[in-house]
């Protein structure tokens, strides 16, 4: 009896006449009477050999790469072929015809702009195909991650009235003649939903107006954002930590070859990470000549916000997970809760990954009412528009803290891709919209 199987599957069925059907990654001609087709149909790879009059007719010697066929023959173990086995075509037919022109739009000496206009076609290679199941196989892990640990999934709003992080990031939207924001965070709304469902976490996109652009801003990212009640500061750090570790095991052990292919370089991090304030950081990077601006050598005051080139730097240096502790109550948003022994700092945190910087940051919230209504009037906030979130404070507030980590930075130190940007399906940054 005729088998219909995936590429991933083809081993059990050796020796088998099966059908197979994707998408031609490659055609190469051996000779006049032998071609070898390299079909991919989203579950993986497999060889396939045309001979004699399969590899004469014209459909053969005019076919593009990216047209869709369907193939019947029969499978073979083969040491040569890429996957052990190779199948041996005795029938094979055209579904949906290619052009000419993806040969042009594949090269690799396409530039980065060309291939990201073409996207759509671009994403159907053999690398970028691998980045997006990856992708897909974190995610997993951090679910799981989450569901292991009791964590309810929540879905906040994204259209919403109100800043998290500043105003200045903020993309404005008319919402039926109101004034709305696309979402900078769901922390706020993770906060509301403690009392209700206790630890919680959500994965959604959240949205920075980010006016420069580097390796690691986009103006649409995932993000990963959990709370949780009646937590210290220490064990905030002890769960962002055990966040790392945990996905990073999983993504090892669920991702097996794809991932190795892709980063065989990879090390899990080290436990304990080490713990530094902000005010040791300042203190290092003065020490180490990492400078506030490179052109004019100014060193770094305490105060000073710590950009993304020399945050690099600095944590490349160490070269080892850093959980970035207490800054200053003004370098941080208005929620922050205040160290009990300093409160000119706030009990914050940044985890910095070798290789990326910063992917993770987070706090402890303010939890007494008054303290919150006078930090909306340090920032000049309209108070108004947040009473749910003062209400929390109102209606049974308890000491509470989380964090968001930004999900394309994390598959970027995962995977050691150097841009957010190759880590997204279609990514969104200042100049960017199409596809
Ligand atoms: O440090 P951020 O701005 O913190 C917050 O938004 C908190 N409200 C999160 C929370 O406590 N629930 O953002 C958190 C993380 C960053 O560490 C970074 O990984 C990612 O989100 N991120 C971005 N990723 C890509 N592009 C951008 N423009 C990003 N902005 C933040
Ligand atoms: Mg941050």
């Amino acid at each position: 009896q005729l088998r219909d199987v995936f590429a991933s599957e083809a081993a059990e069925w050796i020796g088998r006449r099966v059908l197979v059907q994707g998408w031609v990654h490659n055609i190469r001609f051996e000779s006049k009477k032998l071609a070898f087709l390299d079909l991919r149909d989203g579950t993986g790879f497999l060889q396939c050999v045309l001979t004699d009059k399969l590899c004469m007719t014209v459909e053969a010697i005019t076919l593009f790469r990216e047209a869709s066929v369907r193939l019947w023959g029969t499978l073979r173990e083969d040491a040569r072929a890429k996957g052990g086995l190779e199948l041996h075509a005795d029938y094979w037919c055209i579904i949906g015809p290619s052009h000419r022109d993806i040969e042009m739009i594949l090269t690799h000496e396409s530039n980065p702009d060309v291939l990201l206009t073409h996207r759509h076609l671009v994403i159907r290679g053999r690398h970028t195909s691998s980045v997006l199941k990856m992708r897909s196989i974190i995610t997993q892990c951090f679910r799981e991650h989450y569901f292991d640990r009791g964590y309810v999934e929540l879905a906040p709003p994204t259209i919403v009235n109100t800043m998290c992080e500043g105003g200045s990031t903020l993309f404005p939207l008319d919402y039926f003649g109101e004034q709305a924001y696309l979402t900078q965070s769901s922390q706020m709304y993770l906060e509301t939903a403690i009392p209700a469902v206790g630890d919680c976490f959500c994965i959604l996109p959240s949205y920075r107006a980010e006016k420069s652009s580097t390796r690691r801003h986009l103006a649409e990212f995932h993000h990963l954002e959990a709370e949780m009640p009646f937590i210290t500061f220490a064990q905030l750090l002890q769960a962002i930590e055990e966040l790392v570790c945990d996905v990073y095991a999983r993504v090892i052990h669920r991702g097996g070859e794809l991932f190795r292919e892709l980063n065989p370089n990879a090390a899990p991090p080290k436990r304990p990470f080490k713990r530094m304030d902000y005010a040791d950081a300042i203190e290092f990077c003065r020490q180490h000549r990492i400078y506030k601006d490179e052109e004019s050598r100014t060193p770094f005051e305490f105060g000073d916000d710590i950009p993304e080139a020399p945050e690099r730097r600095m944590t490349d240096m160490i070269g080892e997970p850093i959980l970035l502790c207490r800054f200053p109550i003004y370098l941080k948003s208005f929620y922050m809760q205040p160290c009990a022994d300093d409160p000119d700092l706030t009990e914050s945190v940044d985890l910095l990954m070798p290789g990326v910087g910063e992917i993770v940051g987070g706090s402890m919230r303010m939890w007494d009412h008054d303290e919150l209504v006078k930090a909306y009037e340090r920032e000049k906030m309209d108070a108004s528009a947040y009473y749910w979130y003062t209400d929390q404070r109102k209606f049974g507030s308890c000491p509470h803290g989380g964090y968001g980590l930004g999900l394309e930075r994390f598959c970027c130190y995962m995977l050691g891709v150097a841009h957010v940007r190759d880590v997204c399906l279609y990514p969104r940054y200042r100049g960017r919209l199409t596809p």
